[in-house]
């Protein structure tokens, strides 16, 4: 299976498990690694609103579970007119394990709708090597 379709494939089973009651906005995503191992997760609401977690910081910790750390590509997968692409939040948590040229797919239910960088979705962004000097 060529690899978009893969992602796509994982994001929309996560779709399928994710716990978004309040919202009614499932989401799902899927990122592929170095190594090309897929990770995928779901959005996961809370009666506590604001605790609630991003479908891509489910995909990230199941990756950081699993033993890995650098995400090659990734897909989001979620409905409606306009187009689901990573929360400000979420660009942030990617930027931490991917590269600015690590490609970012966003997705509606009936396949992929567009493409982006990461560096297009979070320019000039901060991000491990601004610490750099401080770790070694
Ligand atoms: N959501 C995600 O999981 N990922 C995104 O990229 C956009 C938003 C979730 C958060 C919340 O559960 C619901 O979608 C509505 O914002």
């Amino acid at each position: 299976m060529e690899k978009r379709e893969a992602l796509f494939e994982a994001a929309a089973a996560a779709r399928r498990h994710a716990y978004a009651p309040y919202s009614n906005f499932a989401v799902g995503a899927a990122l592929i690694t170095s190594s090309g191992a897929i990770f995928s997760g779901a959005n996961v609401e809370n009666a506590a609103y604001p605790i609630g977690t991003c479908a891509e910081a489910g995909a990230i910790a199941a990756m950081i579970a699993a033993g890995e750390r650098q995400i090659a590509e990734l897909l989001v997968l979620g409905d409606g007119a306009a187009l689901t692409t990573p929360c400000g939040a979420c660009r942030q948590r990617i930027r931490e394990f991917a590269a600015p040229e690590a490609k970012i797919y966003a997705a509606g239910p009936e396949g992929i709708r567009a493409a982006f960088t990461l560096a297009a979705l979070l320019p000039d962004a901060f991000g491990p090597d601004n610490l750099q000097e401080k770790l070694t």
